[in-house]
């Protein structure tokens, strides 16, 4: 069973007032550590979304953890000016990259923490060559591309797989799921293995941001 005590609540931006970011970001500081950023090339998933200038303008005003997610086709290119803008963590699609090793090699040889997520089609054992030189592992519970869809229920049992794979080869790797988490379904992808739960619509959709923060926090404590 994960360990309750190191579960992250990571606000997706996704859902945030873009005329309003910074507060948004601000208003939500307190209660967590990540932030996650949906990068969208409108190539790998139909949707354009972020990219290095937004990071850039909020790196400046906040020390948060950022996750950035990247939905490109070809996101190797992308790494540096990425990092650059101020990731904390880089996070590769494994279907869109023809050797994850040196992707996760080329993230660490900047000083960033290596992610690589997995589509709901990708069997998630497509990862599991990966798994002992991974900082993160991102399991996707929507189809990538939209905030705001149902969570799908099959991803528990693709993080138990890769909790149990994890803990056979002593790995660090923490799990993080996206898409569609609400203080639902919290406590039963936690009871699967995560400890990364990327909120868009949850939180930023809600009347009050930081309260839903707090909500789902004891959801899963
Ligand atoms: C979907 C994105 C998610 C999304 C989650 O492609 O990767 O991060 O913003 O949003 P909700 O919580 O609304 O499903
Ligand atoms: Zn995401």
């Amino acid at each position: 069973m994960a360990d309750y005590r190191r579960v992250e609540i990571a606000p997706s931006i996704l859902a945030a007032d873009f005329s309003r970011l910074g507060e948004e970001i601000k208003n939500v500081e307190p209660e967590v550590k990540i932030l996650h950023i949906d990068v969208m090339d409108g190539h790998y998933v139909p949707n354009i979304t972020i990219g290095v200038p937004v990071i850039q303008s909020i790196r400046k005003i906040t020390p948060l953890v950022f996750d950035v997610h990247l939905m490109v086709v070809d996101p190797v290119p992308f790494v540096i000016p990425f990092s650059e803008a101020g990731s904390d963590i880089i996070t590769l699609h494994v279907e869109t990259l023809e050797d994850p090793d040196a992707g996760i090699d080329l993230i660490h040889s900047l000083g960033k923490r290596a992610g690589l997520s997995v589509h709901p089609d990708t069997p998630v054992e497509a990862l599991f060559p990966y798994l002992s030189k991974l900082d993160t592992v991102l399991v996707m519970s929507v189809r990538p591309g939209f905030g705001g869809q149902k969570f799908m229920p099959e991803a528990l049992e693709r993080v138990s797989r890769i909790h149990r794979e994890l803990l056979r080869i002593d790995g660090r790797a923490l799990i993080s799921v996206d898409g569609g988490i609400t203080a639902g379904n919290a406590g039963s992808i936690v009871e699967a293995g995560a400890s990364v739960l990327v909120v868009g619509s949850s939180i930023f959709g809600t009347d009050d941001p930081r309260k839903s923060v707090a909500e789902l926090k004891k959801c899963v404590t």
